[in-house]
């Protein structure tokens, strides 16, 4: 498995990340617990080392799971957790952005308990709050990181701008924005600012909601509860033109013998600023696939007709700002 230094930080991670969100269930209509704890194992053996997760994914299951995991695989010095600070749920589990001092400090605690470690190697504050100072919520972190709870700080969802104050009350590791082949955003301004502050990356979503795994048709209705329902990429006047644009990008990976999920989280690693990707996944079937990421690498010339062909066939883009929860 291809490892890169990541940033400032020393450690070594995989390029492939796996994200835990689906382990939750929750927003991915539902999980299978045993699934998920078996593509968490098969993840580690096949040498991923680095997992991503939050409190809200599951409203705690995805973290108890990915604990459970970690401790089944006896290799809990070899890993890097990543977790999350900043969001809230009530008793409707209606979501919230939360980064008080008071909530970050008891969400410490709880996160480490349900991934039973003694210390969060990258904590990250989930989305930017705009009704807590960032200074206060930094404060909390590095109160936390000066108690060995956390090794290192990340921001995700935040713009440059937000990155750069909050970098003013303590170090900053990583930034985990969304970003795939279809979602481009994050090139605009806050990968390169990245690049220029030796900030490490892990970009998220890269396989768009497995969209760009290659397996939808156009025509799939997704089950209650799962995020696909209300996510504009997937009703029926844009899902047919994304489907198309990955009937062609296709053919692209099959020039490598590879497939379509290798090729889009490929594509995303060899972007500038993009330090690893994340793909989340439910079985290990889905594992072993987007473990096929690591290692080789897409010609300049492929790269460029990969952009001809979103030009040509999306006509309508639309990015992940659906996913916003409530400020
Ligand atoms: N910081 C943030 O705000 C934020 C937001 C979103 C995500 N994330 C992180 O990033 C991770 C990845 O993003 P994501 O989970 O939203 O989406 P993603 O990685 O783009 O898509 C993952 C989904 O695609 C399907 N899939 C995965 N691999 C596949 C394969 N090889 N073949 C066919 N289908 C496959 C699975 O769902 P089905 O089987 O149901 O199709 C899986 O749950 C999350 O798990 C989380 O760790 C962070």
């Amino acid at each position: 498995m291809e490892k890169r230094l990541f940033g400032n930080t020393g450690m070594e991670v995989s390029t492939v990340v796996l994200g835990t969100w689906v382990t939750g269930g929750w927003a991915w209509g539902g999980a299978d617990d045993d699934a998920s704890i078996a593509a968490i194992l098969r993840a580690i053996e096949l040498g991923i080392n680095f997992i991503d997760t939050a409190p809200v994914y599951g409203f705690g299951k995805s973290e108890e799971l990915v604990g459970k995991a970690v401790k089944m695989s006896g290799l809990r010095e070899k890993l890097i957790i990543a977790t999350k600070c900043g969001l809230e749920w009530d008793a409707r589990f209606r979501i919230r952005r939360n980064s008080h001092p008071e909530r970050i400090r008891d969400e410490v605690d709880q996160s480490l308990r349900r991934l039973g470690i003694d210390s969060i190697d990258l904590y990250q504050i989930h989305w930017p709050d705009s009704s807590t100072s960032f200074e206060a919520s930094m404060e909390a972190v590095a109160r936390a990181q000066e108690a060995g709870k956390i090794r290192h700080i990340g921001l995700s969802n935040f713009s440059p701008d937000q990155i750069d104050t909050c970098q003013k009350f303590g170090l900053i590791a990583s930034v985990q924005p969304p970003y795939n082949l279809f979602e481009r955003e994050a090139e605009q301004d806050l990968l390169p600012f990245c690049a220029k502050r030796g900030l490490a990356t892990l970009v998220y979503g890269g396989l768009c909601r497995g969209l760009l795994s290659g397996k939808f048709a156009g025509d799939e209705k997704f089950p209650k509860g799962d995020l696909r329902r209300i996510d504009p990429k997937f009703k029926p006047d844009r899902f047919n033109q994304y489907v198309k644009a990955v009937k062609m990008l296709k053919k692209l990976a099959a020039r490598y013998d590879k497939t379509m999920a290798q090729f889009a989280l490929r594509w995303a690693l060899q972007q500038p600023g993009v330090t690893t990707v994340i793909a989340g996944a439910r079985t290990t079937g889905q594992v072993e696939d987007n473990a096929g990421a690591s290692g080789w690498d897409i010609s300049q010339q492929d790269l460029i007709k990969a952009d001809e062909i979103i030009r040509k066939h999306i006509k309508t883009p639309v990015g992940p700002g659906f996913m916003a929860p409530e400020p």
